[in-house]
């Protein structure tokens, strides 16, 4: 379960559910479940999270295979998805506790 909190509200959530599924979702999965290959975000490190704006619009990790969004998304819209990763690696730790 993620420690990490970004400001979010149902209306951010979905905001950013739209806008995954347009820039990200190719990648790393349809409703952020990754097929491997490239990372689970649902299940990236505190470390990863503190990073996210660096990585995402930054191009922190572009010799990685992970472009930079800073000429497509603003850091408000990054918010926005990084608010619905979280919301949705917290729905799978519960799933994933429930099935214990
Ligand atoms: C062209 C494919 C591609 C797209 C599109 C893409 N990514 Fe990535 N992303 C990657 C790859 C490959 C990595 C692994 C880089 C590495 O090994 O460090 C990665 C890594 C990351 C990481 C670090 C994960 C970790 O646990 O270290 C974050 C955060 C991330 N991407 C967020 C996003 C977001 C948010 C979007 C949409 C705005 C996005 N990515 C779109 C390919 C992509």
């Amino acid at each position: 379960m993620p420690t990490f909190r970004v400001a979010s509200t149902a209306p951010v959530i979905e905001k950013g559910r739209v806008l995954f599924a347009m820039y990200c979702g190719r990648c790393h999965g349809g409703n952020v479940v990754s097929g491997g290959s490239v990372p689970d975000l649902r299940y990236a490190e505190e470390p990863t999270h503190q990073m996210f704006e660096e990585i995402v619009r930054g191009g922190a990790r572009r010799e990685f295979g992970m472009p930079s969004f800073a000429g497509d998304l603003t850091a408000e819209q990054v918010r926005f998805i990084h608010a619905y990763i979280l919301d949705r690696a917290r729905e799978s730790a519960k799933a994933d506790a429930a099935r214990r």
